[in-house]
């Protein structure tokens, strides 16, 4: 897949989120200081796309928006609702994660690889957002929001901004386990949670989130293309080797393969060139970008967010 959970490029909406301070230290976020769920726009969410191998099986689609209700719901009462996912919905579970889990034993940072581990995340049952997000907030601060589709780049980063990210909680379609044009669990869960344990990357994701409640049209482009070369598509050197922390590449084997043939030029990281990289959503990337560490992107784009206003 090559599904983030924002759609790039986008028109510039209003920010969630209302007269909330801009900080760049501001790593604890209460309870009490995040904004209502409710206020969250879902106006601009993006249905069941057309190409979308589930779009003519009706028993998928009534599923589908049965799940993205739950999410519905939690923006009135802001508790995560537990979905009781099916036999079959298990079963593209342990398939895809268990085919995936080879993949990263090549080619996953050791950073995701243990976080991974430590989140408990098998390939056996499908975890539950409400259990990763109590995880992710004991160990970074960072919580989980269910969402039942893509909604706008600035709309979805800015949430970061109070270290909370947007996700989804169906699955994809049987007939194709291997693709889905949408995020869907296995993309949130396998794809992102684990890098979100990383205090750097939660940092850096956080930093991204305030760049975008306060960027300019044209930042929020460039704010766009830098999460979708790091956070979806990234790639980190360690130990003289390069390996996958981008969820866009730890979720699909064909993205994942893909970034390391002789296909893909993979290039030093370079926050200029990043941010001016116009790419194509739905082809797969010719060009990749490898961080030196998660502590030099902390470093570089917050020193680049100061620059904004
Ligand atoms: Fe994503």
């Amino acid at each position: 897949m090559r599904g983030a959970a924002a759609k790039m490029p986008t028109e510039t909406v209003s920010s969630p989120t209302t007269e909330a301070d801009f900080t760049l230290s501001n790593y604890k976020i209460p309870d009490t200081a995040l904004p209502e769920f409710k206020d969250m726009p879902f106006e601009d969410i993006e249905e069941l796309q057309l190409d979308h191998p589930g779009a003519n099986d009706q028993e998928y689609r009534k599923r589908r928006g049965y799940i993205a209700s739950l999410s519905k719901r939690f923006r009135e009462t802001s508790e995560i609702i537990d979905v009781d996912y099916t036999d079959d919905e298990q079963a593209i579970w342990r398939h895809v994660a268990s085919k995936l889990e080879v993949l990263h034993q090549k080619h996953a940072s050791p950073f995701y690889l243990k976080a991974k581990r430590d989140l408990g995340i098998t390939n056996d049952r499908i975890p539950q957002l409400s259990a990763m997000s109590r995880r992710l907030t004991e160990t970074t601060g960072f919580r989980l929001a269910p969402i039942e589709g893509l909604v706008d780049t600035r709309a979805f980063l800015s949430w970061l901004s109070y270290r909370v990210m947007l996700s989804t909680q169906y699955i994809r379609h049987t007939s194709r386990p291997d693709y889905t044009p949408e995020p869907d669990i296995v993309h949130e869960i396998i794809g992102h949670q684990p890098m979100f344990t990383n205090p750097a990357f939660a940092d850096y994701s956080q930093f991204v989130g305030h760049g975008a409640r306060i960027a300019n049209d044209k930042q929020i482009e460039e704010l766009g293309r830098l999460y979708w070369f790091t956070v979806e598509f990234g790639l980190v050197q360690h130990e003289g080797e390069v390996k996958a922390y981008g969820a866009g590449l730890l979720s699909s084997f064909g993205e994942l393969e893909h970034a390391f043939s002789d296909n893909v030029e993979r290039r030093p990281f370079d926050l200029e060139q990043v941010i001016n990289h116009d790419y194509t959503y739905s082809d797969m990337q010719p060009v990749l970008y490898v961080i030196p560490s998660y502590a030099e992107l902390k470093e570089v784009t917050k020193k680049y967010i100061e620059t904004f206003q």
